[in-house]
């Protein structure tokens, strides 16, 4: 690992970030002052009108007014009109520094014009889809080898879900065996089989409502660090016929939000050799926004099988694919007459040429540009002022970053833990309520956060906007109760 072609300056202290989080979820709410809520939701009240209009209508046609999970903000959903670098226009013209860069692909920046126009011009040719080879499909691949060599063969498809579902697949395939193993509360989509120990460790099944048991019969989760239960998962699943693959997301579950050791991933690998079992690395969040070549890159280890997502199409549609092993990826060939060993995938849109033209200008632009490296220094900064603020107001909020992905944990609702039942029931519900208070002040100071506790930085951030940004952070820690 060379630390200046990553976009993490200094690897963090997993272990002292752990005890920290700990400490904040074992300490009562710090929500917004009362009077200072009613002040932050008169914003969107007098100033949010057209959003307010357009989503309430969108409610009586769409299931909860929004698409997309990460749009269901309180008090409603922003409609949004504009993006461009690092900000957003709503529709009523409201100005936003946008740290949610559309869940995390766009380390560029938002709707960044040299890859725009290249895809307008590919549009402009051939539309977006032909259903036959283009060109692209095999320049993207290219690329994807030539930063990751552990990449020896790629498949493009339509999503990070998808390509889950897809690895997983030839996982079992390849080995033979059924099993596979998850880092509990982590996303790895919403397939099946993986909406299991979803967000909360522990909880199993508790969100797979309308999936039958059967389902995920065969997806297990280890906790959070505890390489100790995967080592045990793994000596038990080998008595009932072996395990296919261990999936983890290499920064953590949750882009990091349990922060891992630096050898966490290396450990895992050796665990996965010692009992013939692939190694999945996710890394929907962290190809080429942890650096070019990956956080495999980064941390020296090499996976079986790589999930791709969001950065592999630069923020365009359709974006997914797997990488990994040859042997264990021919298992993906296609054609209508193939048989044998297959493992069956496919998908009208995936590959097409616009998404794999958009993905790979995205990525030579980022080479060019040093973007992942500029992103993180960007989240360097915010995160040392962040940490700077907490610390001044005596706060027990935990703010820490891997390079670009800069965490703010003041709810902290995903370090809520299913071994501690009682608090789990008894707060789930206010912490949710108040990641969500906190997201809403941020925004009503013209910050747009991932649900409250996110922030994905980008290359557009100069200092002066994370500043600015800072400024705004200030504002609502500011009026958290307890704050004098
Ligand atoms: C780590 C991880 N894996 C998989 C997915 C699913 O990807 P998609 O939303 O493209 O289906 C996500 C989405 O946020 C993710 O963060």
């Amino acid at each position: 690992m060379s630390e200046n072609q990553y976009a993490i300056s200094e690897y963090h202290d997993a272990d002292e970030i752990n005890a920290r989080l700990k400490e904040l979820v074992g300490q009562p709410l710090h929500p917004i002052r009362r009077d200072k809520m009613e002040e932050y939701l008169r914003y969107f009240d007098t100033k949010c009108s057209r959003s307010k209009a357009m989503t309430d209508e969108a409610k009586t046609i769409i299931p909860g007014g929004v698409q997309h999970n990460l749009a269901f903000n309180y008090p409603f959903p922003l409609a949004v009109r504009k993006v461009e670098g690092a900000y957003m226009w709503d529709e009523d013209d409201n100005k936003y520094i946008d740290f949610l860069q559309a869940g995390g692909p766009t380390v560029l920046g938002s709707n960044y014009p040299p890859v725009r126009d290249k895809v307008l011009e590919l549009v402009r040719e051939c539309g977006p889809v032909t259903g036959l080879f283009h060109e692209f499909e095999l320049k993207l691949a290219q690329k994807v080898q030539e930063h990751m060599p552990g990449i020896e063969m790629f498949r493009m498809l339509g999503s990070g879900t998808e390509s889950v579902m897809a690895a997983i697949r030839a996982a079992r395939t390849f080995t033979g065996k059924k099993k596979v193993i998850k880092v509990g509360g982590a996303y790895h989509g919403w397939s099946d089989q993986m909406v299991y120990g979803l967000h909360i460790p522990g909880t199993r099944t508790f969100e797979a409502k309308g999936i039958p048991g059967s389902a995920s019969r065969h997806t297990q989760e280890f906790y959070p660090n505890d390489l100790g239960q995967l080592h045990r998962r793994l000596i038990a699943n080998r008595l009932r016929g072996g395990t296919a693959a261990v999936i983890v997301e290499p920064l953590g579950p949750e882009s990091g939000t349990r922060p891992v050791p630096f050898d966490f991933n290396q450990q895992v690998r050796e665990l996965c050799d010692r009992f013939g079992a692939l190694l999945i690395f996710d890394e929907v969040v962290t190809g080429f926004r942890v650096g070019m070549g990956g956080a495999q890159g980064y941390f020296g280890v090499t996976p079986d099988l790589t999930i791709f997502g969001k950065c592999i199409t630069g923020g365009y549609p359709m974006a997914g694919g797997v990488g990994g092993r040859k042997e264990v990826m021919q298992r993906f060939a296609p054609g209508i007459g193939g048989t044998g060993e297959r493992a069956y995938i496919g998908g009208t849109l995936s590959a097409n040429p616009m998404s794999c033209a958009a993905g790979y200008y995205a990525i030579e632009e980022m080479e060019r540009t040093n973007a992942a490296i500029l992103a993180g220094r960007a989240g360097d900064r915010l995160t040392r002022g962040l940490k700077e603020i907490i610390e001044r107001l005596g706060l027990p909020f935990v703010a820490y970053n891997q390079g670009s992905i800069v965490h703010l944990e003041t709810g902290a609702v995903m370090l809520l833990d299913v071994r501690n039942p009682v608090k789990l029931l008894k707060e789930l519900k206010p912490r949710k309520h108040m990641m969500e208070e906190m997201g809403a002040a941020y925004m009503s100071q013209g910050v747009v956060t991932l649900a409250g506790s996110r922030i994905y930085t980008s290359m557009a951030d100069t200092d002066e906007i994370i500043d600015e940004a800072l400024n705004r952070f200030e504002t609502v820690l500011s009026s958290v109760e307890g704050i004098a």
